[in-house]
């Protein structure tokens, strides 16, 4: 695939690290399309991306829960922009909440964000991937809670682990399809998710203890992977999660 004038749809690429692949796609000729659950913040994120990089961007409605509004968002940049080369199922939730305590409806939730979410985006942008017969690609942003847990992420390491082996399962249908599908798990990332957390002090002193790389990730360093599993460089890497955490979890202590 060349990058000129192909289409990219991120789901909750508003801010944080859907922000951070939207632009990095948009630096490499990627239009893009910021489908989120706040219109007005995925308008104005768009329109950031487009002066910045100089290629078309559309900010459009979508909870990506419900599907009816998922083929809306679908229907729309394809009337825009007449295709679909990439998707990003990056929209997510982490609620942070004891796995002893948490309420069934925000474990259900998680998993409908990040996990259902995920599932509805790519079956239905695959089916448009494939009737028009040019292949595509398809990114799943994880988590390091793909392999690691904590009482705090019960319901988020479930859906994440979940997103990983459904990656894998749309990898498998997809491949005869010239359609790629890799996921790539981010280790600690400074956002609006966990911004409560990593700017405390000691906090801080443990990245710098803990992680190899002696920082904490940036959005960019997600988009910057999402932007290698989508060149044509990549064409035959499919099925594959890709750790990017600075080397935290080569760690054994
Ligand atoms: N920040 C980290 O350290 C980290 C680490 C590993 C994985 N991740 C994953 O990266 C992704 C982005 O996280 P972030 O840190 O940028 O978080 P964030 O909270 O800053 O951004 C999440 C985005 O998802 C959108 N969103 C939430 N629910 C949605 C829904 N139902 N439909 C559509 N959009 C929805 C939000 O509006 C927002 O734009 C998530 O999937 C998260 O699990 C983050």
């Amino acid at each position: 695939m060349s990058d000129k004038n192909k289409v990219a749809i991120i789901t909750g690429g508003t801010r944080g690290i859907g922000y951070g692949i939207a632009t990095c796609l948009a630096n490499k000729g990627f239009d893009i399309v910021i489908a989120s659950t706040n219109e007005k913040a995925a308008q104005t994120s768009a329109a950031a991306i487009a002066k910045e990089a100089g290629v078309e961007a559309l900010g459009i409605a979508c909870d990506v829960t419900q599907q009816v509004q998922i083929d809306a968002m679908i229907e729309q940049t394809l009337t825009h922009f007449g295709q679909i080369d990439i998707l990003v199922n990056n929209a997510g939730i982490c609620p942070f909440v004891d796995i002893m305590e948490i309420d069934e409806a925000v474990f259900r939730k998680t998993l409908d964000t990040n996990l259902t979410g995920a599932f509805l985006c790519t079956q239905r942008v695959a089916r448009k991937m494939i009737s028009r017969e040019k292949g595509g690609r398809i990114i799943f942003i994880t988590s390091l809670c793909v392999n690691v847990a904590g009482a705090t992420l019960g319901d988020y390491a479930a859906s994440k682990a979940g997103m990983h082996m459904l990656m894998k399962s749309f990898a498998i249908a997809l491949g005869p399809h010239g359609i790629t599908c890799n996921a790539v798990a981010p280790g600690m990332i400074l956002t609006d998710m966990t911004r409560h957390h990593w700017e405390k002090p000691e906090n801080a002193e443990f990245i710098k203890g803990r992680v190899p790389a002696g920082r904490i990730g940036t959005p960019e360093d997600i988009g910057n992977a999402v932007a290698m599993l989508c060149s044509d460089e990549s064409s035959y890497i499919n099925g594959v999660g890709l750790i990017v955490d600075g080397g935290h979890q080569t760690v054994c202590t």
